[in-house]
Order: structure tokens, then C-alpha cells, then sequence
């Protein structure tokens, strides 16, 4: 049996950077630690920094003195002004590429323009970067939504950066007819849609594909997803424990990918595991395969293995 690990799979460089920052913090520092809400959608991450002391709380007003990480997705400033008004110690974990997205809503924000976010309404990252205008941007979620903006200030434009590239440009393409002019940013992040690409690709040339990563994990299902609707077999597991070997039965070519939110040594495991279930000796390509360069800042250490 031939395996396949997607040349694009596991931590992006964001969650990758925030989890060695919090591991970093915890080490460094005396106290409680917080995150608010999971530091990335993957429960056995999120159970391994709770033994090292890394707790969740869900809003501000559950922390009463510590550390706080601000996870990947960022915040908006009035969360940074508050925790500080608390006396908590603030590290922040924010990815650079979102970083970028929200100074560019508050520059063009201060420029008079009405910011337009395109992204999912209830997501993280997309509150954070409206709270960087004053809460006076406005979301779209499509470019239906786009139709209905009346302005007659000049529009700025960022987007969630796991948005699909066309929406974000069908969108534009709709704002371009509003407001007095327009500056659009593109602050989509490749690693995502590049996950995506490398797991399509190897499910059309394998008989069965494995997607690791959380249940919670929003692009983790999107890549079984997608992978599902190539026609091949999938299966989504979160740890090597849910394998079962019937789903190998008769496969010659089995691939492999797992979410942004996913771990190398998840990844390391379940790899253990299939070898274990298919009697292989010979060891897999996956060998050569997790040890990718990095390519762009938002694709690497797919290989890395985090001890946490
Ligand atoms: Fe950052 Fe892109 Fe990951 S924005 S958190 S590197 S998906």
C-alpha cells in the first residue's frame, strides 16, 4: 500500500507561532496564564496546555489577575485597553497577517473612509478587526450584501484572511459601484486555500483519504469536505485511536492531510498508527513529505513536530 501525505498539511506559520508563544509564556512566567476562547480548535492541544497550567475563560471579566495570550485571530484594541485597565500582563499572539488586516482598517478608517470587512459576521477575527475602526466598519459576507452598502464616503476594503479569493473579489467587483471611490486590500492568507489545493489533489489520486484535526476546527472540515467531494472514501479523525482498519480494506493508495489547527505530533501518530494497521515494513513517503520548506510565511512546519 502506497501512503500519501499532502505536500500542504498541519499548522499554519500563525497557530504555529501563537502555540510556541504561549508554550514560551508559560515558561517564562509566574501565574496564571489565559487565553480567551481555545488558543487554536483542537482539543488535544488545548488539553495539553491546560496541564501546563494554560487556562481558557471565555470572556474578560472571568480573569482576575495573570497573563493574558491574545490567540492568532487577534482582538480589538478595547480588549488590549481593558485587560491592561485589569492589571494583567498582555502577550500578544496575533498572526502578522492579521496583524496587517487590522492596521490597514485603522488606517483607512482614520482616513475617512467606511471600512468594508468581507468575512464571516460571527467570526473572531472579523469582530477584531472591525473594534480597530471603532466599531464603525461595516461586514459583508458576500457580494449580495455588498449590494445593499449605501455610502457616500470613499470605501476601504480588507478581508477575514481565510476568505476564498473569489468571493473577495466578486465582492469588490460589487463595492466598486458604491461609495465615492474605493481602495481595496486582499489580506487573504495563501495557507489556507493552499491546504485546500494539496488535499483535493492527493484525494483524485488516492482509494481512501484521512483528514486529521479537530471536530471544532472550521478549516479542518472544510478540507474533509472537500476531499469527500472528490468522490473518495473520507474519513476525519482527531486522533490515531479513531482509525479502523476496514477503511483499508482492498485501498492500494492511501493520502493524508490535517487542518491548520493541527499538530505534527497528531500527525506523527496517526502515521505510526496506519503503518501498524497495514503491516507495512518498508516505512512511508510520508518521511520525505513532512519535512517541507517553508514557502510562503503562512504554509510551513507541516512537519514540525511540538512536544506540548
Ligand atoms: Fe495566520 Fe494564515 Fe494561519 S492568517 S493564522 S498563517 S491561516
Amino acid at each position: 500500500m502506497e501512503f500519501i501525505l499532502a505536500p500542504k498539511a498541519g499548522f499554519c506559520f500563525g497557530v504555529k507561532r501563537a502555540l510556541d508563544i504561549t508554550l514560551k509564556t508559560a515558561k517564562e512566567h509566574a501565574g496564571p496564564i489565559y487565553t480567551l476562547g481555545p488558543l487554536i480548535h483542537n482539543p488535544q492541544v488545548v488539553q495539553q496546555l491546560e496541564q501546563r497550567g494554560i487556562k481558557v475563560a471565555e470572556d474578560l471579566s472571568d480573569i482576575h489577575e495573570g497573563t493574558l495570550v491574545i490567540r492568532s485571530h487577534g482582538v480589538a484594541p478595547d480588549v488590549l485597553e481593558e485587560a491592561a485597565s485589569k492589571g494583567l500582563q498582555v502577550i500578544d499572539a496575533t498572526c502578522p497577517f492579521v496583524k496587517k488586516a487590522q492596521e490597514l482598517a485603522k488606517k483607512m478608517q482614520a482616513e475617512g473612509r467606511l471600512v468594508v470587512v468581507i468575512g464571516d459576521k460571527k467570526h473572531p477575527e472579523v469582530a477584531g478587526i472591525i473594534g480597530w475602526t471603532g466599531n464603525r466598519g461595516v461586514v459583508v459576507e458576500n457580494p449580495e450584501e455588498a449590494e445593499k452598502i449605501e455610502t457616500g464616503s470613499p470605501i476601504g476594503v480588507v478581508c477575514q484572511t481565510t476568505q476564498p479569493e473569489q468571493n473577495f473579489e466578486e465582492t469588490v467587483r460589487i463595492l466598486q459601484n458604491k461609495g465615492t471611490d474605493i481602495v481595496a486590500h486582499n489580506t487573504i492568507c495563501h495557507a489556507t486555500r493552499e491546504r485546500q489545493d494539496s488535499a483535493i489533489n492527493v484525494a483524485e489520486s488516492v482509494d481512501v483519504m484521512i483528514v486529521i484535526g479537530g471536530r471544532n476546527s472550521a478549516n479542518t472540515k472544510k478540507l474533509a469536505r472537500l476531499c469527500e467531494e472528490t468522490g473518495t472514501p473520507t474519513y476525519h479523525i482527531e486522533t490515531a485511536a479513531e482509525l479502523q482498519q476496514d477503511w483499508f480494506k482492498g485501498a492500494k493508495k492511501v493520502g493524508l492531510t490535517a487542518g491548520a489547527s493541527t499538530p505534527g505530533w497528531i500527525i506523527e501518530e496517526v502515521k505510526r498508527k496506519m503503518e501498524e494497521m497495514t503491516n507495512r515494513d518498508e516505512g512511508m513517503n510520508m518521511e520525505k513529505a513532512l519535512q517541507f520548506k517553508a514557502f510562503h510565511p503562512g504554509d510551513m512546519v507541516t512537519g514540525t513536530v511540538v512536544q506540548v
